[in-house]
């Protein structure tokens, strides 16, 4: 049985923008109330005139973890539960592994990974304490990304906080279901946001123009994760095939290599001084 969307209280960090700017707006027509976060805080405040408003705004840093709690928090005591919590807010930068400071590995991890659990952390007993409708009494989306299962030269570090996130997820799902709290983890492909404009301004470095008509919209793929919270499943992959073509890549290692060497020359190429 579908859950009921109308109503549905749903938690979505980084809202201001891309996928989860969409997914608000998807859910919004639904009938859900929302908890939206983000830094810019004015965005989330512009998107929720347009929705008609009536939904919740919290400008969070999700690096911080105090943030999150004070995000979680709120959005139970405004709404009263929390049905659905979407971790989205992320971030990636164009740079290899080796040239990585530590300072930026510890930043990006604080974001994409850290941002994820201290979230899960403050919503998990809230949900926990909720009467079960509609089969769960809560669902933790997870917005990983199919560079999770297969790390991509000069996107190392982005790679490993996605692949963070996605096996925390799966330990998760088994661990949450005696809550019946479902669990379900999104690995979009290239999708139109302004997330490839954001990972090169972050470190100068760019990266091959790619056919925006080659990426999914942010709708296409909100769309489809709109479906998972009617519809918990284990994994949403929005580009269906991504998710044989990786498996596959994973039998096949030296030929995903050469192919993968193929992407690197061309961003070392355009990067060259
Ligand atoms: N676009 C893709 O090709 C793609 C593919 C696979 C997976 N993904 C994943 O999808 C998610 C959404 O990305 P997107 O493509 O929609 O990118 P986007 O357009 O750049 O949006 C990123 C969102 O995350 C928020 N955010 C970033 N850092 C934050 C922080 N420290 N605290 C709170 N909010 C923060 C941003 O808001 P503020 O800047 O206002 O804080 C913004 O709302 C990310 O987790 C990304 O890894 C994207």
């Amino acid at each position: 049985m579908a859950r009921r969307l109308h109503g549905m209280v749903v938690a979505i960090t980084g809202a201001s923008a891309g996928i989860g700017k969409a997914l608000a707006e998807a859910l919004a027509s639904k009938g859900a109330k929302l908890a939206l976060c983000a830094r810019r805080v004015e965005r989330l405040e512009e998107l929720n005139r347009q929705l008609g408003g009536g939904h919740l705004c919290i400008q969070a840093d999700v690096a911080n973890p105090a943030d999150c709690e004070r995000f979680i928090n709120a959005t139970a005591e405004h709404f009263g539960r929390i049905d659905a919590l979407v971790c989205n807010a992320g971030y990636g930068f164009v740079r290899t592994t080796a040239q990585t400071s530590h300072e930026e590995m510890a930043a990006i991890f604080a974001t994409n990974v850290f941002g994820t659990t201290d979230c899960i952390r403050a919503a998990v007993p809230i949900m926990s304490k909720q009467e079960i409708g509609d089969r769960y009494r809560g669902q933790i989306v997870i917005i990983s990304s199919a560079a999770a299962r297969r790390g991509l030269p000069f996107f190392g570090p982005y790679s490993a906080t996605k692949a963070a996130q996605m096996n925390l997820a799966e330990a998760l799902r088994v661990e949450l279901r005696p809550e019946k709290i479902a669990v379900t983890t999104v690995a979009p492909v290239g999708t139109n946001t302004e997330f490839f404009r954001v990972a090169e301004g972050k470190t100068g470095l760019k990266r091959p123009a790619t056919d925006t008509k080659v990426r999914q919209t942010a709708e296409t793929v909100a769309r489809k994760i709109v479906r998972v919270i009617e519809r918990p499943r284990r994994e949403l992959w929005p580009l269906r095939p991504s998710r044989w073509a990786l498996n596959l890549a994973a039998f096949f290692p030296g030929i995903t290599d050469r192919a993968m060497s193929y992407y690197f020359r061309q961003i070392d190429r355009l990067n060259r001084p």
